[in-house]
């Protein structure tokens, strides 16, 4: 199976800060980089969602809207991630419960994602990861295992989206090539 065969697997790539200089979207732009042979990544905006309200759930707002019909559009998904307050951001739990709602609309369900982060902090965004895979796998999201918690130094990504750190280069490569052979194990679609 030539790589480029493998590129038709939709990936949305979730990064969990809205922040405009946020790290997490920079090493998420990073591994779209690092990925793009093989996966066809789409950032999805989450910060056009407003706040989860179930009276909402009759007439969808477009913004959710959007965003579902991007979830449902894809083969897998990236989680990329800060860690606030030792959990995961309010913004990203608010387009997770989005994309789980109305009942019977579950955009997760039978999935295949692949969960990472960065932080400046000591143990980055272990914390953060735990309580995304727990809220994912209630959601029937396949959770590909392993760990990937990125220590973040300044200077670690480059301005054109590359990783200048050699080890963190390597590792994020094995760690999306891993994920691509995943996606392409698990999702049922035949390369063309
Ligand atoms: C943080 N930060 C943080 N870091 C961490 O490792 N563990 C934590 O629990 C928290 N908590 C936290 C709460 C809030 C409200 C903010 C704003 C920040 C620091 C965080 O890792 C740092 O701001 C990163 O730069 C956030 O990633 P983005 O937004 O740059 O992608």
């Amino acid at each position: 199976m030539s790589q480029n065969k493998v590129a038709q697997f939709k990936v949305a790539l979730i990064v969990g800060s809205t922040r405009r200089e946020s790290i997490n979207r920079k090493l998420g732009q990073a591994l779209v980089k690092l990925g793009k042979d093989k996966l066809d990544f789409q950032l999805v905006q989450i910060d056009d969602l407003p706040l989860y309200n179930q009276d909402n759930e009759t007439e969808l707002p477009p913004s959710v809207v959007r965003f579902k019909s991007e979830i449902a559009a894809a083969d897998a998904l990236l989680f990329v991630t800060p860690e606030h307050n030792r959990s995961i951001p309010a913004a990203l739990k608010n387009a997770i419960d989005w994309g789980a709602r109305p009942w019977g609309k579950n955009n997760w369900t039978g999935k295949i994602a692949a969960v990472t982060g960065a932080s400046p902090g000591a143990i980055s965004t272990a914390l953060a990861q735990q309580h995304l895979r727990q809220i994912l796998g209630a959601q029937g999201v396949l959770l590909m295992g392993g760990e990937a918690y990125i220590n973040f130094k300044p200077g670690m990504l480059g301005a054109d989206d590359t990783v200048t750190d050699q080890a963190t280069r390597g590792f994020l490569t094995s760690f999306i090539d891993q994920f691509a052979a995943l996606v392409a194990r698990f999702t049922a679609k035949t390369p063309a």
